[in-house]
């Protein structure tokens, strides 16, 4: 007995567009074919009837391809019949299909190896006979074809299919083996023409970070095929949610970029200006770049999504607001660019925010959904929506609760009365009648019970106040000492019973620190509630509060969302193009925070480090013994000791006062010993830029080149450096910075590097960009941390010649480098660490 078996399935989402078939609409001369009926998923017998209409003789067939993750377009049936009479007159066949057992049951017994289908198809097509084809030649197929029409079927994956009926019994051994042999099945990639670019929000914090998404070709050919179509037929769909902090602080920001593989912008280029308005830039097939602005002048805190719909020449810009009360409003724009748009999205890459040549927007953007074949109707939900309303509203709750702050700390500074108790009182309003001091009630009874905890506060800090006298971040400091408040409980919360009460205490104020912009607090908060740390664990507040911490440019907040995004950890999506973004920032300030710390007399572009960053973080701790005994030992003429005093003098470290005439005292002592080739470069470099002594080239490069000598290899890039920077000799400093490299300094091999992409090496005037990125790569590897940025970059990117694209590796790199940001650990020490121990294991 044999069951027909009927599916209701949900494997495969294809979009509606792939029922369209551009090209089966058929020829001039009336030629067509089409199915009858309907058929929506993969079933065992089933009838498919074939209209078609030759205009002479043809041969007409029908195919069943399916796709597994091993390949592609493999035809698992076929029936074909040709027609040569009675042209012109539209006719019809049934068509019996049969589909293999292995797309239709489950493994088993029976079916030893069933296929996990990425894609059913099922196609009809026609070819015209020739007089001499007619009853020969079979050659000609789907892909010579005149008419063609195809629909996708759905099939159940295979831990939902149905076990194949069984019609024979089986010998208890063959059974047997067949339960030990039996092994996991590989799973398959489904491939849609629907792309998630971003399925939760990036927090974008206005400057050149962002996500980079690239695109290959479908490997089903008939995707491909309608995707290669659409290069003289332009048709693509773009849908992205906005929300938005403030507009663009220059004329334009990015929202969505391609850009090509020649590097220039590709179509489309979406950007926000700075009255809030959209430009859309495309470039045309000739080349041309063309553009449009929707004046839309997009509101502040506001959920806003943007569909944008190309069709050959025409585009139409539907800008959809969320406003209060679940209420939306539609706008739609339309521009027609007179001529077909160019779109390639295989070509290049595509940025999400900003990138290097653009800055981004300060606000929250995805999620995101591209439809590559274009589609008229988006399906492009807020989502998870709770969390991104809840989001919404602390945003405006803090912009409110920001309002009622300063009008206080106004009110404060003009002297008035602040006190409610006075001022609500009978007596108050005795007092204000009788000219007393002038109340400063501004706020009403429903913002002063809204806000009740952060006027408190304002109450209980009223002399930190008037100390704070009227800097532009004052609120920050309110915010960070209300931090260290909470802080300073939740030790307390850890070891009374009442901790639960006094943890909830500890969340209202860091929310209050938290709307003043002390992000730390968000932070905390974000940890608090992720993982459960005295009070039950929230992910919705979780991931607000570390939104809100990153979208303004919180190093660890920016750091925490790409490790989570990076593992897929707390219900944060795993996504390594998303943790890119958020490591690119984190990684480019450790960058320039290593480069503040040494205090100006180093700038970017000179990669020569005195500093020994090993030496540096290992030296905290317990510092005055420390420090008197290198006094001692460094007056006896210790060379270690007056290496490390000197560094400590000119850093400021380790508590002791910043004294850099001390400092450069020291290192000449110790490297005019000619003894240590460390200090002796240290001592040259401090000569070579004239920091703290008088300016002396002689002598730094004298001592510079005896310490090469004895083996120092950061004095070999050092002489890279002099005869790069002061001497202007381009092939000497690259043959030291080549020295340099080879004998494993990463600076000298990031110098290499940047001698190779900018062909500054007169020898080979020509950039480089894939020999500069293997030199970039090894600095990285060495824990260099421009080395880190600047690969990584080519990595996401996948843009230059013999580097493949890899978001894994990217992140990796600078997740290493972002670890050694000094800002880490000062506030983790404090609050967390000591509350994740006793908590944790
Ligand atoms: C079928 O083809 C003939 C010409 O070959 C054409 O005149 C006729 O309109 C077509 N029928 C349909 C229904 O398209
Ligand atoms: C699209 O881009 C890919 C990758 O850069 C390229 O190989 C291909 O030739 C391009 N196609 C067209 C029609 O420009
Ligand atoms: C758009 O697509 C959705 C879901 O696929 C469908 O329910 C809706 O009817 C479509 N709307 C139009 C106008 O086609
Ligand atoms: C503010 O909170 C205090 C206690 O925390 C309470 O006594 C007072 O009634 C509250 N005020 C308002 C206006 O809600
Ligand atoms: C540089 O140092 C050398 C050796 O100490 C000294 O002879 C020379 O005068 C110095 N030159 C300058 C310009 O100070
Ligand atoms: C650096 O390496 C090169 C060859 O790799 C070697 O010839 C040279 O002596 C080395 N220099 C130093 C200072 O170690
Ligand atoms: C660029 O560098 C790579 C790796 O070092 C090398 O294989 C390639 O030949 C170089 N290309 C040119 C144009 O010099």
């Amino acid at each position: 007995m044999r069951v027909v078996l009927r599916f209701i399935c949900a494997a495969l989402i294809l979009s509606p567009v792939w029922c369209e078939s551009p090209d089966a609409d058929g020829t001039p001369y009336g030629d067509f074919v089409r199915f009858g009926n309907v058929l929506d998923s993969v079933m065992d017998k089933c009838n498919v009837q074939v209209q078609y209409n030759c205009s002479a003789a043809c041969r007409i067939g029908v195919e069943i391809v399916i796709s597994t993750p091993r390949r592609t377009g493999v035809t698992v049936y076929r029936r074909t019949w040709t027609n040569h009479k009675r042209f012109g007159k539209p006719r019809s066949r049934t068509v019996h299909l049969v589909f293999p057992p292995a797309v239709l049951y489950r493994r088993d017994f029976f079916v030893r190896r069933p296929l996990e289908t990425c894609n059913v198809v099922l196609r009809a097509w026609m070819v015209h006979l020739f007089e001499n084809e007619i009853g020969g030649n079979h050659d000609k197929g789907y892909d010579q074809s005149l008419v063609r029409t195809s629909t996708s079927l759905r099939t159940l994956p295979l831990s939902e299919r149905p076990a194949y009926p069984q019609t024979s019994s089986v010998s208890w051994g063959a059974w047997l083996m067949w339960q030990l042999t039996k092994d996991t099945v590989r799973k398959c990639p489904h491939e849609s023409d629907i792309v998630d670019i971003l399925t939760f929000p990036f927090a974008s914090t206005g400057e050149r970070f962002g996500v980079i998404h690239t695109f290959s070709s479908f490997r089903n050919r008939d995707l491909e095929w309608r995707r290669t179509l659409a290069f003289k037929q332009p048709r693509m769909t773009l849908s992205v949610w906005l929300y938005l902090l403030s507009w663009c602080s220059q004329s334009l920001c990015g929202i969505v970029k391609h850009v090509n593989e020649n590097r220039n912008y590709g179509s489309p280029l979406i950007m926000l200006s700075d009255t809030g308005d959209i430009v859309v830039q495309v470039q045309m097939l000739d080349g041309e770049e063309k553009a449009f602005t929707a004046h839309a002048a997009l509101p502040l805190h506001t959920w806003i999504r943007l569909d944008i719909f190309f069709q050959v020449s025409e585009a139409k810009l539907t800008i959809t607001k969320i406003l209060p009360g679940e209420m939306t409003l539609e706008t739609n724009h339309f521009f027609d660019f007179r001529q077909p748009v160019q779109f390639n999205d295989t070509s290049g890459y595509f940025v999400i925010g900003g990138c290097s040549y653009l800055q981004g927007f300060h606000g929250y953007i995805g999620p995101i959904r591209y439809y590559r074949l274009g589609s008229k109707n988006v399906t492009n939900p807020l989502s998870p929506i709770r969390m991104l309303k809840e989001l919404d509203r602390l945003h405006r709750h803090c912009e409110e609760m920001r309002h009622v702050t300063e009008d206080y700390l106004q009110a404060l500074r003009q002297n008035r009365d602040v006190s409610r108790d006075v001022c609500e009182s009978y007596y108050g309003g005795l007092k204000r009648k009788f000219g007393h001091r002038e109340c400063a009630q501004t706020w009403s009874w429903d913002q002063q019970r809204r806000f009740n905890l952060t006027l408190r506060l304002l109450e209980e800090h009223q002399e930190l106040i008037k100390g704070l006298g009227h800097s532009r971040r004052h609120l920050v400091r309110l915010g960070r000492v209300i931090f260290q408040d909470a802080v300073k409980t939740i030790s307390k919360a850890e070891e009374s019973d009442g901790g639960l009460d006094l943890m909830s205490s500890v969340i209202e104020q860091l929310q209050v620190s938290s709307c003043w912009g002390h992000q730390h607090s968000s932070l905390l908060l974000a940890t608090l509630l992720l993982a459960g740390l005295g009070v039950p664990v929230d992910l919705e507040q979780g991931h607000v509060y570390s939104l809100i911490g990153a979208v303004s440019d919180d190093r660890l907040a920016l750091m925490h969302l790409g490790y989570k995004h990076m593992q897929g950890l707390d219900g944060f999506p795993k996504d390594q193009n998303t943790a890119y973004g958020y490591y690119a920032n984190i990684g480019k300030q450790t960058s320039l925070d290593r480069d503040k710390v040494q205090d100006s007399w180093q700038t970017l572009t000179e990669h020569v480090h005195l500093n020994n960053d090993d030496e540096l973080h290992t030296q905290t701790g317990e510092l005055g013994d420390i420090v008197q005994y290198l006094k001692h030992q460094a007056d006896r003429g210790d060379v270690e000791s007056q290496k490390s005093l000197a560094r400590m003098l000119l850093w400021g470290s380790n508590g002791v006062e910043k004294d850099i005439r001390a400092a450069v005292m020291w290192y000449a002592r110790s490297a005019l010993q000619m003894v240590d080739p460390s200090a002796m470069y240290d001592y040259a470099i401090l000569l070579l830029k004239g920091t703290g002594v008088k300016k002396n080239r002689t002598l730094g490069l004298e001592l510079l080149k005896k310490a090469a000598d004895m083996g120092s290899v950061e004095a070999l890039n050092g002489l890279g450096w002099y005869y790069s920077n002061i001497v202007k000799d381009g092939r000497k400093a690259f043959r030291y910075f080549e020295l340099a490299a080879q004998n494993g300094s990463r600076d000298g091999l990031f110098n290499v590097g940047v001698y190779h992409l900018n062909g500054d090496n007169p020898d080979k005037p020509d950039s480089n960009e894939t020999a500069a990125f293997h030199y970039f790569l090894d600095a990285a590897q060495l824990g260099h941390v421009d080395g880190a940025v600047q690969s990584a970059l080519f990595l996401s990117t996948g843009s230059i010649k013999g580097v493949p694209r890899d978001p894994d590796k990217a992140v990796l790199l600078l997740k290493q480098v972002s670890e050694m940001n000094g800002h880490l650990g000062f506030m983790v020490k404090d609050a967390l660490q000591t509350y994740q121990r006793g908590s944790c294991c």
